[in-house]
């Protein structure tokens, strides 16, 4: 297992050549129910086992029933730096407080929610810089502190068969690697990388989410 990668022992890792890479970031984007938070928490529980996780929420989507299902315990609670956040100046503040963390994975799950309550026709620029300087801000933590970072994206329909992330280009350049999530069936989802340092681009693979995680598809007649 290569040691600068966070595992998840997950069907995940097998197109992440062994899991999330430390000191870079990680976006994980696609729409509603296409398994954003699932991976999240999944590699969430890989880390909290034995050190800390900053896990910021600005949706509310941390469920610990769900935490439970996929083998979390009470007691992983403690190790998990948890913040609800409402607004997209708190996202500023918080990302600027996680320089002074020991913790050795940081999740916001996701990035863009606030960001896409808060930006108009008249704040664009503004608030596109701010968005910018928070993932600088990031991207650094990362590096220095040789830790992974997962972040979250929603998407949004540009034609009937192409979306686009939300925070476009910033969202693009800053993140190391991009994996997208498409939702194929009911269970079944679709990853596909679509940026990567030192892996090949284009590379799928095809999982279930079920009660206890995220499984191999099971192969089907069609
Ligand atoms: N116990 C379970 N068994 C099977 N599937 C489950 C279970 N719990 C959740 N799911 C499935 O997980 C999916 C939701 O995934 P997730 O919350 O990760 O999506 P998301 O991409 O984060 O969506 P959003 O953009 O709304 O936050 C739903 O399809 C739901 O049915
Ligand atoms: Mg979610």
């Amino acid at each position: 297992m290569l040691t600068d990668r966070l595992s998840s022992k997950k069907i995940i890792d097998e197109l992440l050549d062994g899991g999330v890479e430390k000191g870079a970031i990680t976006n994980f984007y696609g729409p509603a129910g296409s398994g954003k938070t699932n991976l999240a928490l999944i590699f969430t529980l890989a880390c909290v086992k034995e050190s800390k996780v900053a896990f910021i929420d600005t949706e509310g989507n941390f469920s610990t029933e769900r935490f439970f299902q996929l083998g979390g315990q009470e007691e992983d609670l403690k190790n998990i730096l948890y913040n609800h956040l409402s607004n997209f100046k708190e996202q500023t503040k918080i990302v600027q407080k996680l320089k002074n963390t020991d913790v050795k994975l940081i999740v916001i799950d996701s990035i863009v929610s606030l960001y896409r309550l808060e930006i108009d026709k008249d704040n664009y620029t503004e608030i596109n810089k701010e968005l910018a300087k928070q993932l600088s801000s990031l991207s650094t933590i990362a590096r220095e502190k040789k830790i992974p970072i997962i972040i979250t994206n929603q998407v949004y329909s540009v034609n009937s068969d192409e979306i686009e992330l939300s925070g476009r280009d910033i969202m693009k350049y800053w993140s190391k690697c991009l994996i997208e999530l498409k939702k194929v069936d009911d269970n079944r989802r679709l990853a596909i990388l679509r940026k990567h340092r030192s892996l090949p681009e284009g590379e799928k693979i095809e999982f279930e989410i079920t009660k206890d995680g995220i499984e191999k598809a099971k192969f089907r007649i069609f």
